[in-house]
């Protein structure tokens, strides 16, 4: 396991991240068109980091057939109480996918490459584990936004411990639109950028989260 895994798994172990459906989608209304819940029906889709499983379960909702990658087991437990029989949940990390190549037709992640200190590794094995013409969907923090400035200026150096949901150390990158192409070459990719909590209207350049999609690379 890498360290930025095992801070991971401590940090969400003992503080897990969990909401209720109703309140994420309140808290993030940009996320079910950028995630394309609606769009997978009758496809494989693997969430990597599902996390406690609210983004995985819209998938199943809209007919999707769902698998869940968590390195997190208190995660994975919250997860799977939610999904019941609408996904399967693995325990594992996204540096060494548990799955053989071509096995999903669509990879999504939200909130997780970011905590990856070996984030090439990660994407080649979401481009390993997608068929031929299988397409991602990966939503990571930007660098050029209103959220870091805000928690630097209220507190200084250490401003990163205030970004999860509790102090405990975790890995954090953020990226930029040429970091993240450069991540994903060869894949073409489109990126757009979303969340500005006080000025929705701004967070097309400000905003938190950068959502690259793309297709799989011919090898
Ligand atoms: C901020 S949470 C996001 C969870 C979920 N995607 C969401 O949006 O609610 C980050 C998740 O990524 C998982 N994670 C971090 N690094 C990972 C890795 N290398 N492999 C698998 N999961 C990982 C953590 O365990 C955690 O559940």
């Amino acid at each position: 396991m890498s360290t930025s895994s095992a801070l991971a798994t401590e940090h969400w172990n003992k503080t897990p991240l969990y909401l209720a459906e109703e309140e994420r989608y309140a808290q993030y209304p940009w996320l079910y068109e950028a995630a394309e819940f609606r769009h997978h029906k009758g496809e494989s889709v693997l969430e990597f980091g599902c996390g406690t499983g609210s983004d995985l379960l819209q998938f199943a909702k809209h007919g999707a057939r769902c698998t869940g990658l968590d390195v997190t087991p208190a995660h994975l437990r919250l997860a799977r109480q939610r999904l019941g029989n609408l996904a399967e949940l693995c325990l594992g990390d996204g540096t060494q996918m548990p799955f053989t190549d071509a096995s999903f037709e669509f990879v999504y992640s939200h909130g997780v490459l970011h905590h990856c200190d070996r984030a090439r590794q990660v994407v080649e094995e979401m481009f390993r584990v997608l068929r031929p013409g299988g397409r991602f969907n990966v939503h990571v923090y930007a660098r050029w936004s209103y959220f870091p400035l805000g928690l630097f200026l209220k507190h200084g150096r250490n401003w990163k411990l205030w970004i999860e949901n509790s102090r405990d150390p975790v890995h954090i990158d953020l990226y930029t639109a040429r970091t993240l192409r450069r991540l994903f070459s060869p894949a073409d990719i489109t990126i757009q950028k979303y969340e500005c909590k006080y000025a929705p209207s701004l967070a097309r350049w400000i905003g938190w989260y950068l959502v690259a999609k793309g297709v799989k690379p011919n090898s």
